[in-house]
């Protein structure tokens, strides 16, 4: 495994260079479509850039993902990097986050930290009532309140944070709902991303880890720990079933999900964390392609 790379200070610096070559590139593509469009308008149309949509991102093409920065994502903010935490219960996530967290924050990099549900004023509110103990909640309620809070912590608190070229950590996300109200509460995958797509317009973090936690250890882990919310207090079947859904979602998405084995010791699941993150910032890997290269709607130049 490559060496970890102390320190990140380099890397917000190297984000903006490759956000402002993404414009460049956009732009190019523009003046292209323009020019075909002058020769035959039927061109114009199949060169347009989207709004809103960017050929790559610098993560995409720094971390390997999309060596050619081919892939396309509806990113309403290319600029940052949202890193999502996911798991059952008691899988020692949130404890992992706030390591990671501290870790990035003393190597100089201007990194937030938020959770789900919550993680804005309104989003707390819902928080509050999803997770009191002495309210029973119809299963698609539970789903859509679920989405009402991310769309809110999303616009208020995410992408904010991402135009100013922020890390955000954020402890869960649509994986946990897909997870717990998809498989859990037997709504379907399927239909709770589509439900939470009418709130997130199709956008996702750029890196998850999944905290693996066999049912069993989890419900040991949740007995010392107590003080149980609403969901927490669901049995054995209902924490399979999570877990279940979210072994499905990293075999579905193995470009974005990265798992780590929950059942080690604490400090080990910390230390694998961090390194995870900071190999995913890590800019020092060598750039794929050179950054003069031409990216036009999926047709290389040179
Ligand atoms: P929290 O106390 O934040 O739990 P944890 O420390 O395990 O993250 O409570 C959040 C609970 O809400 C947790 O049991 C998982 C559940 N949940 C869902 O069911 N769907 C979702 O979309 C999210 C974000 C969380």
């Amino acid at each position: 495994m490559k060496q970890v790379k102390k320190s990140i200070k380099p890397m917000v610096t190297r984000l903006q260079q490759w956000d402002e070559q993404a414009a460049l590139e956009e732009a190019e593509s523009a003046a292209f479509a323009k020019e075909l469009g002058d020769f035959d308008p039927a061109f114009a149309n199949m060169f347009k850039p989207v709004p809103g949509e960017r050929y790559f991102t610098a993560l995409d093409c720094v971390s390997g993902r999309d060596p050619f920065g081919l892939m396309t994502r509806p990113l309403k903010n290319p600029t940052g990097v949202l890193i999502t935490f996911e798991g059952n219960d008691g899988a020692g996530k949130t404890t992992a986050i706030e390591k990671v967290y501290e870790r990035l924050k003393k190597d100089g990099a201007d990194v937030i930290l938020t959770r789900e549900p919550g993680g804005s004023r309104i989003a707390e509110k819902i928080r509050d009532l999803l997770l009191d103990v002495n309210n029973t909640m119809d299963p698609k309620t539970e789903a859509l309140l679920y989405a009402a809070s991310r769309r809110e912590h999303l616009v208020s608190t995410i992408l904010p944070a991402l135009k100013k070229n922020q890390i955000v950590l954020c402890d869960r996300y649509l994986d946990s709902s897909l997870a717990y109200q998809g498989e859990g509460r037997n709504l379907g995958l399927k239909e709770i991303e589509e439900l939470n797509d009418f709130g997130l317009e199709g956008f996702r973090p750029d890196l998850t880890l999944f905290f693996a936690l066999d049912p069993k250890t989890e419900a040991k882990r949740m007995k010392q720990r107590g003080d149980l919310n609403r969901l927490d207090q669901e049995g054995m079947e209902f924490h399979q079933k999570v877990r279940d859904g979210f072994e499905k979602l990293l075999k579905q998405y193995p470009e974005r999900i990265v798992a780590i084995d929950a059942s080690k010791s604490k400090e080990e699941v910390q230390k694998e964390a961090t390194d995870i993150v900071l190999k995913f910032l890590d800019l020092s890997v060598d750039l794929p392609m050179p950054i003069d290269f031409h990216v036009v709607n999926g047709l290389l130049e040179d």
